[in-house]
C-alpha cells in the first residue's frame, strides 16, 4: 500500500508504474468509504495491475456549506478497509490547498445540457465541481481506466461527456450500485441517519420498484404523481424530485419511445440529509 499526499509523488510514482508495462485503474471517492466504494476498487483490481484511489472531499462540488462540513471524513479507516483488499492499492489522499492553491473555485463545463436536470437543477454549481475534480484526477493520475458508480447515474453520464467532448484518452466504466440489505443505496452521508430513519429508508428503493412495476402500463405522469402522494403521505421523507428520464439524454421522458432506454431518478430528505437513488425502467 502506497499513500501520497502530493500530486508530485504520486505522478512520479506512477510513471515508474508505466514504465513497467503495468496498467492503471482509477477510483475518484470523497472517503468514508463503504461496499459500494470496495466494489468499485475490486473491479479496478480485477482489470488493472495498479489501482489509484483517491480520497478528496472535493468543496467545489457542494452547494450547501453545511452539508460540506458534515461530510463525513475517516481517512485512518478507509486506509485499513483498503490494506485488507490489496496492498496493490495507491491511495491519493491530498489536501485542499494541494488540488486548489489558494484560489477554491470549479471551471466551467459544457455537459451538452446533461446537467441542467435533477442534480443540476437543485444544486447550483455542482457538476462544474464535480468536473473540475475527475479532470484534474484523470490528467494526474492518467489512468487506462477509471471507475464511477451507477448509483449517481447523472454524474456517471456528465463525466462520460466530458471526457467524449474534452477527448481525453480515458475509459469510464460505470458500476451497478451496491445496496445495503433492505435495498437502501450505499451512501457515505448513510452514516448521518439515525438508526430507524436508516431501516425505514427501504421505503425509497420500495418505490422506485413500483415505479417500475407501474412502467409497462401508465404514464410517466401518473407514476409521478403516484410516487409524490407516496412521499406526501410518509412522515420521514420529503421528496426533492423524481423524474422518469432517457439514460442517454437525461430529457424528461414524455412519450415512451420503442429502443430507449429510461430510467427513474429521485431525491429525497431524510433526516436533513440528501439522499439519491435511481433504477433502470426497461
Ligand atoms: O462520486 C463521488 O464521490 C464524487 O462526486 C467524485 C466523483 C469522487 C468527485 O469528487
Amino acid at each position: 500500500m502506497h499513500l501520497f499526499h502530493h500530486k508530485k509523488e504520486l505522478v512520479s510514482h506512477l510513471e515508474n508504474q508505466r514504465g513497467q508495462n503495468l496498467t492503471i485503474g482509477l477510483v475518484p471517492t470523497m472517503g468514508a468509504l463503504h461496499t459500494g466504494h470496495l466494489s468499485l476498487v475490486k473491479r479496478a483490481l480485477s482489470e488493472n495491475e495498479v489501482v489509484v484511489v483517491s480520497i478528496f472531499v472535493n468543496p467545489t462540488q457542494f452547494d450547501k456549506k453545511d452539508d460540506l462540513e458534515k461530510y463525513p471524513r475517516s481517512l485512518e479507516k478507509d486506509i485499513e478497509l483498503l490494506k485488507k483488499v490489496s496492498d496493490k492499492i495507491v491511495v491519493f489522499a491530498p489536501t485542499v490547498e494541494e488540488i486548489y492553491d489558494n484560489d477554491v473555485k470549479s471551471q466551467s463545463y459544457e455537459f451538452d445540457g446533461l446537467d441542467k436536470v435533477m442534480e443540476g437543477e437543485f444544486r447550483t454549481g455542482h457538476f462544474d465541481g464535480v468536473g473540475t475534480i475527475v479532470e484534474l484526477l484523470l490528467k494526474t493520475v492518467e489512468p487506462n481506466k477509471a471507475y464511477f458508480g451507477e448509483k449517481d447515474f447523472q454524474q456517471l453520464q456528465i463525466i462520460r461527456k466530458m471526457v467524449e467532448l474534452k477527448k481525453l484518452p480515458y475509459t469510464i466504466v460505470g458500476c451497478p450500485i451496491e445496496r445495503e440489505p433492505h435495498g437502501l443505496a450505499m451512501s457515505s452521508r448513510n452514516e448521518r441517519l439515525s438508526k430507524p430513519t436508516r431501516e425505514e429508508a427501504k421505503f425509497i428503493f420500495g418505490t422506485l420498484q413500483g415505479a417500475k412495476a407501474k412502467f409497462g402500463t401508465e404514464s410517466a405522469t401518473n407514476i409521478a404523481d403516484w410516487v409524490k402522494t407516496a412521499f406526501n403521505n410518509h412522515p420521514l421523507f420529503d421528496l426533492e424530485y423524481f423524474e422518469i428520464a432517457d439514460e442517454a439524454t437525461l430529457t424528461p421522458m414524455l412519450k415512451k419511445q420503442e429502443n430507449q432506454k429510461y430510467r427513474a431518478f429521485i431525491a429525497v430528505y431524510a433526516d436533513g440529509v440528501r439522499l439519491i437513488d435511481n433504477l433502470r425502467l426497461n
